[in-house]
């Protein structure tokens, strides 16, 4: 496994792997069981295997919560080995954006207006900036993206549609633990206790699934989430994972998402209806 720190390293060294397939697993590190699962699928799909870790300055609204991002290299290169990657790429933010990292805004409609984007201006802005130029770097056949952030993968869609046709975007299934709790980077931050009240997210996820009057229930699942003094609900909708629009009528439903704070740690969850 070699470690890259600079773009120029990066692509000398890529170049010289052009016979097969990269595929490429973008992260901000902290990496964890969903992470691992990305590469292990991007093993099994491709040749040579590429993961990034970057925390991106320009998708984060928040200084405090870019502050209080986890970073854990020495773990998640024991992890990027384990799962047989052959290039890590950890660039300084300014390497790889030739400067001072900067985000282009960007409106693509409810993609880039409605649920995570009205809740963190700015953040797909700067997820696009550096996905953009991420590919740019590492030039893959196949790119892969976690579906807990579902709404990020609608906007790298489009993006990819429309700068990097010839990159290929497989999206993977939400990893949870054995309780239930999609498994985010996040986590470390909560208490025991917080990771008891998160759990309520998940359950919310779980009962609008199985019921068949969805609106209803997500009705019923906002009132009672509202009433929880642990957890605080910032949205709970049913959308089409394209259009991603708070309009989408609940026959074009793909999915139900839903975020909220718990412990004043931001949480996101989804499930396939
Ligand atoms: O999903 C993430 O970890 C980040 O948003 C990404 C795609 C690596 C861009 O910084």
């Amino acid at each position: 496994m070699k470690i890259l720190k600079t773009t120029s390293d990066l692509k000398r060294l890529l170049q010289k792997e052009q016979n097969g397939s990269i595929g490429f697993v973008p992260t901000m590190g902290a990496l964890h069981e969903g992470h691992a699962s990305l590469l292990r699928v991007a093993r099994n799909q491709t040749s040579t295997v590429v993961l990034s870790i970057l925390v991106n300055p320009t998708q984060f609204g928040d200084q405090s919560d870019l502050d209080n991002y986890p970073q854990t290299l020495a773990e998640d290169l024991e992890l990027a080995e384990r799962e047989g990657v052959d290039f890590v790429f950890a660039p300084k933010a300014a390497d790889l954006y030739g400067g001072t990292p900067s985000a282009n805004k960007i409106d693509w409609g409810s993609i880039t207006s409605d649920f995570e984007a009205a809740f963190r201006p700015g953040h797909f802005d700067g997820v696009v900036a550096v996905v953009d130029r991420l590919f740019k770097a590492v030039a893959p056949d196949i790119a892969f993206f976690g579906e807990k952030d579902l709404q990020q993968v609608a906007v790298v869609r489009k993006l990819t549609a429309d700068n990097h046709p010839q990159v290929k975007i497989v999206s993977c299934d939400v990893i949870r633990d054995e309780k239930g709790l999609a498994l985010s980077s996040r986590n470390i931050r909560l208490s025991d206790r917080g990771k008891v009240d998160a759990l309520e997210l998940s359950k919310a996820l779980k009962r609008i699934k199985d019921n068949v009057n969805k609106k209803e229930q997500i009705a019923l699942e906002t009132s009672n989430l509202n009433a929880n003094l642990n957890v605080e609900l910032e949205y709970l909708a049913g959308v089409n994972e394209v259009s991603y629009s708070k309009k989408d009528s609940p026959n074009t439903w793909t999915h139900v998402i839903i975020a909220a704070e718990v412990e004043g740690v931001r949480l996101i969850d989804n499930i396939r209806l």
